[in-house]
């Protein structure tokens, strides 16, 4: 009589069985990780995210209507231990103010955001460059040595007026700087 050979393992016990609920858990983890750059790319706002960032978060869809950025509220404002406060609102296609004025050899706390798209806030002639993305304010600090006009350029690419949008910055002598009426601080076009 012949003998069957038996077979020198069984096959059935060396396969892995699939793990469905490590393989659901890990697949969620990895979904929940992507959703989380694709929420900042795309600008989705995300309540949490939100409380998270604290302070530096802001509406950019009120920014006009109320909070610091609020249009009287723009522009320069002297702080009393001499340095200066320049709050900025960067939009498709300008700076608001569109002039800025700072004086000469003073700290310059820059606040900024965006009412729209990830703009970046340029002084030509300076190293500075200032991020500005929407729902989040961004700040600076800021000195210009001497007085003279610069001319200030987004640099990040924003849409189709991406290069038009540009505006000014004036640094003033620092002794003709507090003779300033409020209004002309704010902005200086209207000086
Ligand atoms: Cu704003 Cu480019």
């Amino acid at each position: 009589m012949r003998m069957r050979s038996q077979p020198l393992y069984n096959r059935a016990r060396i396969e892995q069985p699939v793990n469905w609920r490590k393989l659901r858990t890990f697949l969620l983890t990895l979904l929940i990780l992507c959703l989380i750059p694709a929420t900042r790319y795309y600008q989705i706002d995300v309540p949490l995210l939100r409380f998270l960032r604290g302070s530096h978060h802001v509406d950019p869809f009120s920014l006009h209507l109320s909070g610091e950025f609020v249009e009287n509220n723009l522009g320069t404002e002297q702080n009393p231990d001499g340095s200066v406060t320049v709050r900025v609102i960067a939009q498709q296609y300008l700076f608001i103010p569109h002039c800025i004025l700072v004086p000469a050899g003073a700290p310059v706390h820059l606040r900024i955001t965006s009412a729209d798209a990830v703009h970046s806030l340029t002084f030509g002639g300076s190293d500075y460059a200032v991020k500005v993305l929407p729902g989040t304010i961004s700040e600076a600090q800021l000195q210009f040595p001497r007085a003279g006009d610069y001319k200030t350029v987004c640099r990040e690419f924003c849409g189709a007026g991406h290069y038009a949008m540009r505006s000014e910055l004036k640094v003033v002598p620092r002794d003709q700087f507090p003779a300033l009426r409020p209004e002309e601080r704010g902005n200086c076009a209207a000086r």
